[in-house]
């Protein structure tokens, strides 16, 4: 069960709201310049069984932060796959970012702790990026760092940006291209909905998007239409759905659970 937390995030506007498992209520935590280094201490206190590497997030913002959760595969059992899941630990300014994007961070680190009991055959990296506002700059970097043989063996990269707003549409799917992939196949299989025509032009773009021009498999989960919200002062935690951010995350759970999971084989 998806329940609250609050971190303090990363840019100049203050608390910045993020929810979390369990149904927990779990107070502000000390304050850290840094949201991406207080998300590792989460996901350290929280057992996640991952290998934790905090980077910087490239040459614009030395004070941003990806934050990136390598869960190993099976020792036995490791296919050589790569999953990604991300979403942003950044807002804007003037935008406390509960929706834009804590929903996604919440949901990355459910993830990141149910997978932990989850032997899989896949590696998986749960990563939150800093700088996504200030044009996808955490996850330029980050895809920029990973070398032809990473790319290659990486399936998918299941981005998820504003997924818990409570006046927002339905979730959907959609690519930079356009096309399907095998990201929105395992989401439309687990009951997310490809969207037909998508015109957000460069609003549209989020960290998937740097994975996807590196040839990964990539897609973005949102609710459509944008809650009125969006990018305001007024994107705090009272217009979160505890249940539309569960619904996401069960959908994106049971699509990474369908290629990371031992013996299944990928989609093609
Ligand atoms: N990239 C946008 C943001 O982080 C999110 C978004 C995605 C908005 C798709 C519209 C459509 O603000
Ligand atoms: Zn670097
Ligand atoms: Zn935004
Ligand atoms: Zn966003």
């Amino acid at each position: 069960a998806v329940g609250v937390i609050m971190f303090n995030g990363e840019g100049q506007s203050g608390n910045h709201f993020g929810y979390t498992y369990d149904g927990q209520d779990i107070p502000a935590v000390a304050i850290k310049r840094e949201a991406g280094l207080e998300l590792v201490e989460r996901l350290k206190t929280e057992e996640v069984n991952a290998t934790l590497t905090v980077e910087d997030a490239g040459p614009i913002d030395k004070t941003s932060y990806n934050v990136i959760a390598t869960k190993e595969p099976h020792k036995k059992k490791d296919n050589g796959q790569i999953v990604m899941i991300g979403a942003h630990h950044d807002s804007v300014a003037g935008g406390p970012g509960a929706n834009d994007d804590a929903s996604g961070v919440s949901a990355v680190l459910e993830l990141a702790k149910i997978m932990a009991k989850t032997p899989t055959d896949t590696e998986l990296r749960f990563m939150t990026f800093g700088a996504e506002e200030k044009g996808l700059v955490g996850s330029y970097h980050y895809a920029s760092t990973l070398s032809e043989d990473e790319v290659e063996r990486t399936v998918g990269h299941f981005q998820m940006d504003m997924v818990g707003s409570r006046d927002a549409g339905e979730l959907i799917m959609f690519t930079p291209d356009g096309q399907k992939n095998l990201v929105t196949d395992l989401g439309a299989a687990a009951g997310a909905r490809v969207a037909e025509v998508v015109e957000y032009g460069q609003l549209g773009r989020s960290d998937h998007v740097p994975f996807f021009q590196r040839g990964i498999p990539a897609a973005l989960f949102i609710h459509a239409p944008l809650e009125p919200w969006y990018h305001s002062p007024q994107d705090t935690l009272d217009k979160i759905s505890k249940e539309k951010l569960q619904e996401v995350t069960e959908i994106v759970g049971a699509a990474v659970y369908q290629i990371a999971r031992p013996d299944t084989p990928a989609l093609e």
